[in-house]
């Protein structure tokens, strides 16, 4: 099958593949108290992808051009099993990379497992070193203690960690220097993600987001840092390096620089609808093309024709005016998994 492009002539190279819904942090930017709440209704598992269909679907993608897969949540670790999925995945052919995202508070059991899987890169959100402020942050009083014991464990296995930390103003932009420091003296990444406005309801505003030229300007009083090269087309992150010991620094600028118009991916949702986007608000249902029965011709022409009517570009096109008008719902991010 012939690589597919979208409407701007973008290939579709990631999938990001959520395996559950369910998380066990509660961090207000994501999965805010006041909505996910004892009473929320998580999806049964009968609803969630198997790994079987998993599998099946990344084996289509792979066909249609997907390079590189990333396992996401909520909280991709609370789906019983997962290092055997990495399995079956690993031996995708035209798979050549595959992450995980996760808040590693169970990393400590599956990181040997998930390695003896064959997966190597992790990605782990930690958003303060400050017991209290995180424990608040992530709103179940989980201490950075566990967090940072978990990668160093991870870390010994011999993964590859980029570290994820959301900045929000009047939060935690007191925590960036020591991050940074913390860190930098480890040679791990960290990546500093502007706040975003996805979903519904985690209060976002403009006023809210430390752009990543606030953060470079905190970083360079202290650290003497120079630009990196891109890796590869449509990389998410803009990387700077430490000029004394190389570790690197990476900026997710999706308010301040936005990065559509090379955004080559697409988002399967645990329960299995098709995102070409993480601002929207309907995804196909793959799934039940699946169960009805579908041959793999009829799944990759329905993907096809979705991938080839993307016009996705979100963030590009977000101002003041455009949050405001918004009347769809948008999907929440703990069910698409970032
Ligand atoms: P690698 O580059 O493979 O390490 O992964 P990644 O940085 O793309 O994945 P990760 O799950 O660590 O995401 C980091 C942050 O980037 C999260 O906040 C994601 O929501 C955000 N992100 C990833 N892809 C996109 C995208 O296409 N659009 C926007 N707006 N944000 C994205
Ligand atoms: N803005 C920016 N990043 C977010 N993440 C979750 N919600 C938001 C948001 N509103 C991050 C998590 C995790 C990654 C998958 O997405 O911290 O690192
Ligand atoms: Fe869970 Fe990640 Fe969302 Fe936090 S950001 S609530 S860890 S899915
Ligand atoms: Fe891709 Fe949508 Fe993110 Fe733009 S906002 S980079 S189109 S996922």
């Amino acid at each position: 099958m012939e690589p597919i492009t979208d409407k701007f002539g973008r290939p579709i190279r990631d999938l990001r593949i959520s395996v559950t819904d369910r998380c066990n942090f509660r961090c207000s930017y994501c999965m805010p108290k006041e909505i996910f709440g004892d009473d929320y209704v998580f999806l049964p598992k009968n609803e969630l992808l198997s790994f079987e269909e998993i599998e099946r679907l990344a084996q289509l993608f792979a066909k249609l051009g997907v390079k590189k897969l990333r396992l996401t949540g909520g909280e991709p670790l609370m789906r019983r099993g997962l290092p055997e999925l990495v399995g079956k995945l690993m031996k995708i052919e035209g798979i050549e990379d595959i992450g995980l995202t996760t808040n590693a508070v169970l990393l400590g059991q599956y990181a040997e497992p998930l390695y003896e899987a064959g997966l190597r890169r992790l990605n782990i959100s930690l958003d303060a070193l400050d017991p209290d402020l995180f424990g608040e942050m992530n709103g179940r009083g989980v201490k950075p203690e566990l967090i940072l014991k978990n990668i160093d464990k991870a870390h010994a296995l011999g993964f590859t960690i980029k570290m994820n930390m959301v900045v929000k103003k009047g939060t935690n932009e007191q925590e960036i220097l020591p991050m940074a420091q913390y860190f930098k003296e480890r040679g791990i990444t960290l990546r500093f993600i502007e706040f975003m406005d996805v979903g519904n309801d985690n209060g976002w505003s403009f006023e809210k987001v430390v752009t990543k030229k606030d953060i470079l300007k905190r970083l360079q009083s202290v650290h003497a840092l120079e630009p990196v090269e891109e890796e590869y087309y449509g990389e998410v992150a803009k990387r700077w390096s430490y000029k004394d010991n190389g570790a690197e620094v990476g900026f997710i600028t999706s308010v301040s620089e936005s990065f559509c118009s090379t955004c080559t991916r697409a988002r399967l949702s645990s329960e299995g609808k098709l995102f070409t986007c993480l601002f929207a608000s309907d995804g196909f249902d793959v799934r039940e093309l699946i169960r009805d029965g579908a041959t793999d011709e009829e799944l990759a022409a329905a993907v096809t024709g979705v991938w080839e009517n993307r016009a996705d570009r979100y963030s590009d096109e977000r101002t003041e005016q455009t949050v405001k008008n918004r009347k769809n719902k948008k999907i929440n991010m703990s069910y698409i998994g970032g």
